[in-house]
């Protein structure tokens, strides 16, 4: 009945799906799912952009919407890359799409075939790695570091892979603030990675979710600004600045290249209504205060977590502090992370076990769990920090919370 790819999915557990047979202690603290804090959503304002919406004459908003995806929220994507991300862009270079996930999809039905070679940071977002499973892509994972992408083992694993006489569609890479580890590609990487794609004619997806979400400093040009978009296709996404029910992502390439992505969507359009919301939403340059007031929260609240971590658990997990981005990659020692999965559910905080992360669900680098700090409500931050610790120490104590 199901083709093999959806055969495999079936039997296979739901990377946001919580332990199964826990019951928690108590009212459970979100630190598990990516999502932008609940009081910043601009709720007012987007009232007031979306009144505008519907009470414009005409009916654009609620009629299907065919081709790249409505011009004005195109224009007005593009403004921002080029005020900010270095890259002179005009609407020509987007193709709106669900999300970024959405985005992700429509790239890899275009250009994978079952058995296809794709290249991924190992970890790499497990929505992804769900995507390419779908396609019954070959998904080979290069290890990385606190700079990103480790480019000495990409070039051994695609000399390699030539050895075998493989192809290799496609670089996946996350390579700002990146999802799990928080770590940023630095530019010395980029540029190799750019090189290196380029002299092997191999694509590079850059999945760029939150790349605008910086706590300090800037970080490195994006790799579609190194190259002017040169073998290199990005992906974004309204979802983590703003609201992840919105829906909207975009795929940036160049002009030349869209066509073939858009032409592969059967979906008779976005929703009319929300892209039209967005784009007047964004006018005034509300959204560009709105980001700055992010990036300080954000930076607060990760601070606020690590700071609890250190204190109630630094003798038994160790991290890196992220420059940006939605995520701390708790490294939990000899500390197997699924017991710490579990037991941290019964004890009332969710999270993520690191083994979700790679292409065979087993984490070659050691135990690691994904915490989620932006949904947190900050004054559940410590609290948070405290339960996973009691997490940790039941399950170094021998009193893990049982397999369900
Ligand atoms: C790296 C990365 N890419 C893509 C997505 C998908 O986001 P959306 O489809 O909401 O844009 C996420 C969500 O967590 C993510 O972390």
């Amino acid at each position: 009945m199901a083709n093999p790819a959806t055969g495999a999915l079936l039997h296979m557990r739901g990377d946001w799906d919580p332990p199964t047979g826990i019951i928690p202690r108590r009212e459970l603290i979100p630190m598990a799912i990516g999502v932008p804090d609940s009081d910043t959503i601009p709720r007012s304002a987007i009232l007031e952009a979306a009144k505008g919406v519907i009470e414009a004459p005409g009916d654009a908003a609620f009629v299907y919407g065919f081709g790249m995806g409505h011009a004005g929220l195109r224009d007005s994507i593009a403004a921002r890359y080029r005020q900010d991300r270095g890259l002179d862009v005009d609407r020509d270079w987007f193709v709106l799409t669900n999300g970024s996930s959405g985005a992700i999809d429509l790239v890899c039905r275009t250009l994978i075939e079952p058995g296809d070679v794709i290249i991924a940071e190992a970890p790499t977002f497990m929505g992804t790695l769900r995507n390419f499973r779908g396609l019954q892509a070959d998904v080979r994972p290069v290890s990385m570091d606190k700079d990103g992408m480790n480019i000495d083992a990409l070039e051994d694993l695609i000399d390699a892979l030539h050895r075998e006489g493989r192809p290799i569609k496609l670089i996946y890479t996350i390579s700002t603030f990146h999802n799990p580890t928080g770590a940023t590609m630095s530019l010395p990487r980029r540029l190799a990675l750019l090189r290196l794609a380029a002299r092997h004619g191999i694509l590079i997806l850059d999945d760029d979710a939150y790349g605008e979400l910086h706590f300090v400093s800037d970080p490195p040009p994006t790799l579609a600004a190194l190259s002017n978009g040169h073998g290199v296709i990005t992906v974004g996404t309204f979802s983590k600045i703003l609201a992840t029910g919105l829906r909207i992502g975009w795929i940036l390439g160049r002009p030349e290249a869209l066509p073939l992505f858009n032409n592969m969507r059967f979906a008779m359009g976005l929703n009319q209504l929300v892209v039209r919301v967005v784009e007047r939403y964004m006018a005034n340059g509300v959204l560009d205060q709105h980001v700055r007031s992010v990036r300080g929260l954000y930076q607060r609240k990760m601070s606020t977590f690590a700071d609890a971590l250190d204190h109630y658990a630094g003798d038994v997990v160790s991290f890196e502090r992220p420059a940006g981005g939605f995520y701390l990659w708790v490294n939990t020692g000899e500390l197997k992370a699924e017991d710490v999965w579990r037991t941290a559910m019964e004890e009332g905080v969710t999270c993520t076990p690191g083994t979700n992360f790679f292409p065979g669900r087993a984490d070659p680098t050691g135990n690691h769990i994904r915490i989620a700090f932006p949904w947190t409500p900050s004054a559940q931050l410590d609290e948070g920090a405290r339960r996973f610790a009691t997490a940790c120490r039941r399950v170094r104590d021998g009193d893990a919370a049982a397999p369900g």
